[in-house]
């Protein structure tokens, strides 16, 4: 088992990446914290719940993060996630109210109550909950065993030419959690631009037949539409969830040892991930994704909707 905290900003993504780590027994899920990113944090944290519910899912605590960047003004992604943040479904009623503690404090709490290399933290929003937490309490960097993050690129960008959009909304906060000496493994655009959701994928969802197959496609038909249209893909890049599928079989997704510096005083370059591939890379405390394997990927993505379309509501709160 692979405990983890998941800070995210659901986002269609988002949401698949909460039905992988939910349904596979590989992941332990202990918390789920929200960040503004795809929308604004209220969104996104009621979205969180209404994924949860679809998931029947009533038992994982939900805590809302930071809705500014640090430095940055408040920037979305309305053009590819729509005016609700998860744009294409009717959400079901939450089973359980968000917590009271904020995100940034509960992972704080989390991380230094778990032992020491036991809890990994994933994030597939913009990094600014991870970037307080280790400066609020610097110890949370030795004592996780490992931070993956699903933003960045090797080359290239999606929300600039040369910036993803994770690290594009909050650069100063991606450059404090890349420097830490924590072990950080990047699952980059070059990566998930390979985790396309094809109709064969779609097809497979659908022969589930299942309320939680039903309400995954209707996600994906409104993310294919708006990714065809905004950014001219055939089919949607369904990114977060690699970082899970990471986790669950390394093999999976191959990486490869590379020093990554961010760019946050660029006007140009905001927000661009510096990968530095060249030889000294073997001494580097963070990885790069490079390789997919596309079939095994989505084939966990359809077991895990399988898995939780047959859990009743869990009995405990
Ligand atoms: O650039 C893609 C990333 O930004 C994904 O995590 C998506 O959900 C958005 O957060
Ligand atoms: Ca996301």
């Amino acid at each position: 088992m692979r405990p983890i905290i998941l800070d995210c900003d659901p986002g269609h993504d988002d949401a698949v990446a909460i039905m992988l780590a939910l349904g596979n027994p590989a992941i332990d899920v202990r918390a789920i914290t929200t960040v503004g990113g795809n929308h604004v944090v209220d969104k996104i944290t009621a979205n969180a719940l209404g994924v949860l519910a679809a998931c029947h899912d009533s038992s994982t605590p939900v805590y809302k993060g930071a809705a500014k960047p640090l430095m940055r003004p408040v920037e979305v992604a309305e053009t590819i996630h729509g005016e609700t943040g998860l744009g294409g479904v009717d959400l079901p009623s939450p089973l359980r109210e968000i917590e009271t503690d904020n995100a940034v404090s509960a992972i704080i709490r989390l991380v230094m109550e778990s032992n020491p290399g036991e809890l990994t933290l994933v994030a597939t929003g913009p990094l600014t909950n991870i970037a307080l937490a280790a400066r609020v309490e610097p110890r949370i960097v030795e004592r996780l065993r490992e931070v993956v993050v699903m933003g960045g690129a090797i080359s290239g960008g999606n929300w600039s030419a040369c910036a993803e959009f994770n690290i594009h909304v909050d650069p100063e906060a991606a450059a404090i959690v890349f420097d830490e000496p924590w072990p950080v493994t990047m699952v980059g655009l070059d990566l998930t631009h390979q985790a396309l959701a094809t109709a064969q994928v779609e097809e497979k969802i659908r022969a589930l037949d299942t309320a939680l197959g039903s309400f995954t496609l209707d996600l994906l038909a409104f993310f294919r539409e708006t990714y065809r249209d905004v950014e001219g893909f055939d089919d949607p890049p369904v990114h977060d969830p690699c970082t899970i599928a990471y986790l669950i079989d390394p093999t999976i997704v191959e990486t490869i040892p590379a020093p990554v510096s961010v760019e946050w005083r660029g006007e140009l370059t905001r927000g661009m991930t510096v990968v530095d591939r060249r030889a000294q890379a073997a001494q580097a405390h963070t990885r790069v994704a490079t390789r997919l394997d596309h079939e095994r990927f989505f084939d966990l993505v359809v077991e895990a909707i399988s898995t939780l379309s047959h859990r009743k509501d869990n009995a405990h709160v």
